[in-house]
């Protein structure tokens, strides 16, 4: 068994500290870090902020997250840093900080609403939203599509699981982008004010919201869920369906605007690979995998609860692994020319953009049909488009990276109502 001194001495022997939420990055200069990082040191020891564990290999990765509740906790699941220092010092996350039994509960009670068959029968909604989108800008032929488009309409989704009125897609998308991302170009002052206000706001909506739905009779919605489920025979107190709440629409909002934001980036300065994704009936949705293993953008964090083996490693308990799944999804040992999206990719391993284990993405159906539709109608609506040659993309690190901006060009089209 390692000593404290051992360990101490495997922590300097393997040190090259990382930043999580490093600025003025792009993501692909961040991922050639982590190639040379994964070539040198496939698991470094990175000192900032009370000390993580980086690990950047496919297997390394997916053999952390498969063995949460054997061996590795999921709370907290955020990476050590100095800048943002928030470990252990707010409730859990529900579910996704959860372990063991509670946590199998929740995804007992909410996997039947997320399977393939319930969420396909939000496609005509999801198909209007994205069209009500599209209409605002259509005839302007331009847009600043992160914003006008890859925000909300994953925010439109959220309402469509919720069961909230899609109405206040674009003010609740809005709340939740400023407390995640801040406002474009303020100064850290009047980003801390404008993300309290919208923390309050969103804070405020989420508790009238389970005070009406309280009051009213049951749907089949994922609040009608979480209002009338149990939890180890308990009803959920009104601050655990708060807290759930809040997780859907963080989790369904950054990740499917990451995703959308980063390929339409892409496409824009590929325009063949657009026309490419299109060129068959069956060419979208492998097109659609590539392109969430190229833009994979979360990165979980576990800790070890008993002494644990990874990349041939010992590691006690009390140590934390940071597992940036983009680092896995570029891993060269199972994608050739990892950097590239190739539509036609030979299938030697499937992506883990969604995660592995326990915590796999409950809402993957939901984000591959979002994703989809979103490709579809604006494929109809948008045949050709281009970036804006006179803004700047702005990307960025953190608990999902992706792209603040994306401003494209096309030709102005009619609106379709
Ligand atoms: C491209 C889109 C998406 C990607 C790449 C993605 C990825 C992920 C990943 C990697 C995890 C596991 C994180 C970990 O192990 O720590 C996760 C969990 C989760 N995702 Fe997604 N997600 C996406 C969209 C969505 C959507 C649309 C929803 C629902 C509205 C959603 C809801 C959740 C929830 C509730 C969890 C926690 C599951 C648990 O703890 O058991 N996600 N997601």
């Amino acid at each position: 068994m390692a000593t404290p001194t051992d360990l101490e001495n495997l922590k300097s022997s393997l040190r090259r500290d990382y930043d999580p939420f490093a600025t003025k990055v792009t993501i692909q200069s961040h991922l050639d870090e982590i190639a040379d990082r994964r070539a040198e040191l496939p698991v470094s020891y990175s000192a900032p902020g009370g000390g993580c564990w980086i690990v950047t290999t496919y297997d390394d990765i997916s053999s952390v997250l498969r063995r949460n509740n054997r061996g590795f906790v999921s709370f907290p699941n955020e990476p050590p840093t100095e800048q943002k220092n928030l470990q252990g010092k707010r409730k859990r996350m529900i579910p996704i900080e959860l372990d063991g039994s509670v946590h199998r509960q929740y995804r007992n009670l909410l996997d039947p609403l997320f399977a393939p068959g319930a969420v396909a029968k939000l496609e005509p909604k999801l198909r209007a939203a994205a069209n009500h989108l599209i209409d605002q800008f259509i005839e302007r032929g331009s847009c600043d599509f992160s914003r006008e488009f890859a925000l909300p309409y994953p925010g439109g989704t959220v309402m469509g699981i919720m069961g909230w009125p899609l109405e206040d897609m674009v003010q609740l998308s809005e709340w939740a982008d400023i407390m995640m991302h801040g406002i474009y170009g303020a100064t850290d002052e009047e980003n801390n004010q404008a993300r309290a206000e919208a923390s309050q706001e969103l804070g405020g909506y989420l508790t009238a919201m389970i005070a009406e739905r309280r009051a009213a009779p049951a749907r089949d919605d994922v609040t009608s869920l979480l209002l009338d489920g149990k939890i180890d025979g308990e009803p959920l107190p009104d601050d655990d369906v708060f807290d759930a709440f809040l997780l859907m629409v963080f989790a369904g909002l950054d990740t499917v605007q990451s995703a959308l934001s980063q390929c339409m980036l892409y496409l824009g300065r590929h325009q063949d690979r657009w026309d490419e994704m299109f060129a068959g009936p069956d060419t979208l949705v492998p097109a659609i995998e590539e392109l969430l293993r190229w833009t994979t953008m979360p990165v979980p964090t576990r800790t070890a609860t008993e002494t644990v083996e990874v990349g041939g490693i010992v590691l006690p308990a009390g140590e934390r692994l940071h597992c940036p799944l983009g680092a896995a999804n570029r891993d060269p040992r199972y994608f050739e020319r990892p950097d590239e999206v190739i539509f036609d990719r030979p299938r030697t391993k499937p992506h883990i953009a969604f995660g592995v284990g326990p915590h796999r993405c409950l809402g993957s159906h939901l984000a591959r049909l979002e994703l989809r539709i979103g490709f579809e109608e604006l494929r109809r609506r948008l045949p050709s488009f281009r970036i804006d040659p006179g803004v700047t993309p702005e990307e960025h690190l953190g608990m999902a990276w992706g792209v603040n901006n994306v401003n494209l060009l096309f030709p102005p089209g009619e609106r379709d109502s």
